[in-house]
């Protein structure tokens, strides 16, 4: 795994390509079956999560079955309820207020500020009413917010709201004064579905430095089982566990995570090098001293086309996520201009760990030769 072998083009050192899941995924699985378990949740599930409570620099850290249900389970054990107000940015994954929705709890969708599509304050400030119970910030795309994290935890203090983190794409991403994002507010929500930074197929995990918290976590994840493996209940719970054999994939990829967020890291910085004065992409404000990008996210003009354009050349993009408030799935009238705007402009470029830097270089002369032939 780390050959330094190649450089990029700064001339710096950066490992070979390596696959999604590599060899080392492969032995671990393998010396798992050869050892005859089959077990749900025991050691290797115990050691993943000290791996990222560790990494991350928080006291638990309990993983569940997806990041979706990470957001659900941390939104059920801080106290929401059926009908509770959460305050959501309009730009995110759908997850993050189906995650609520599914007990009945109402999410109320604010805009996001242009410079990192993270939740904007004011909005934020303005969509409180008497029944608002929390705010889920959300790290887009690893970012932290322009006015610091402080400024949204102030204000949940102020109204005695529960401050929770969706950092479903941040793992690897700190915020300016160290903090690994999701640390801040009460407890913090990962994601762990391809193609994260990491992955175990899927898998999610809340961190917490709250006792009470984790030992609720917990308990809702296991049947609401008084001990391991008792059946006694003092509470409702579900079943939401991890498997032992995601967990030996999960320790696998947190050996790679810090060639991972290099390389990630690396990907942005060469695009912008390459793309530096063509005034049609757009990237966002990215601080690569303390964050990672999870996906090359940027605004384009005529993103349709342009989409055809890379596709015709083998390159594939995605388009970001559309405003949620104007989703079918939801209707809610309200206007909110960033998130339009994304739905109109925003596009993710390749942006696997795996890509070599000649296939970027490629992706961005194809970029550059879109816009001069129909600028
Ligand atoms: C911000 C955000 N929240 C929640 C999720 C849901 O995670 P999962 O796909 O593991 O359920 C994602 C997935 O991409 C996400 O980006």
């Amino acid at each position: 795994m780390e050959d330094y072998t190649k450089k990029n083009m700064n001339n710096k050192q950066i490992p070979q390509m390596e696959p999604w899941f590599g060899s080392e995924e492969k032995e671990a699985l393998n010396q798992y079956m050869d050892e005859g378990g089959w077990l749900t949740e025991f050691k290797r599930t115990a050691e993943f999560e000290k791996r990222i409570a560790e990494y991350t620099g928080a006291k638990h850290c309990i993983v569940v079955n997806n990041g979706t249900i990470s957001l659900t389970l941390m939104a059920m054990a801080a106290g929401i309820k059926a009908g509770d107000e959460v305050i959501i940015p309009n730009f995110t994954m759908i997850a993050t207020p189906n995650s609520i929705k599914m007990f009945g709890a109402v999410p109320v969708f604010v805009d996001v500020e242009i410079e990192t599509l993270c939740m904007d304050l004011e909005a934020a400030r303005n969509a409180i009413t008497p029944k608002t119970k929390a705010l889920f910030f959300v790290n887009a795309n690893g970012r932290s917010p322009k006015n610091g994290i402080e400024a949204y935890q102030k204000l949940c203090e102020e109204h005695d709201l529960l401050f929770l983190e969706d950092a479903a794409q941040s793992l690897g991403s700190f915020y300016p004064d160290g903090r690994h994002q999701g640390t801040v507010g009460l407890a913090g929500s990962f994601s762990f579905s391809a193609p994260k930074v990491i992955s175990t197929g899927q898998g999610g995990a809340v961190i917490t430095n709250d006792d009470e918290m984790a030992t609720r976590l917990r308990k809702l994840k296991d049947f609401g089982r008084s001990g391991g493996g008792n059946d006694v209940h003092d509470s409702i719970g579900y079943n939401f566990k991890f498997t032992e054999m995601q967990a030996v994939i999960g320790n696998e990829q947190m050996k790679k995570l810090g060639w991972r967020v290099e390389r990630k890291k690396d990907i942005l910085k060469l695009y912008k090098e390459q793309l530096v004065g063509v005034n049609e992409v757009q990237f966002f404000e990215q601080d690569l001293s303390c964050t990672t990008p999870w996906f090359i996210d940027a605004f384009v003009e005529d993103r349709e086309n342009l989409q055809a354009y890379l596709k015709d050349k083998q390159i594939g993009t995605r388009i970001m996520y559309p405003p949620i408030n104007k989703q079918e799935a939801y209707q809610i009238p309200g206007e909110h201009p960033v998130s339009e705007l994304v739905g109109q402009k925003g596009l993710w470029l390749p942006s696997a760990a795996q890509l070599t830097d000649e296939q970027i270089i490629f992706i961005c002369l194809n970029i550059k030769s879109f816009y001069e032939k129909h600028y």
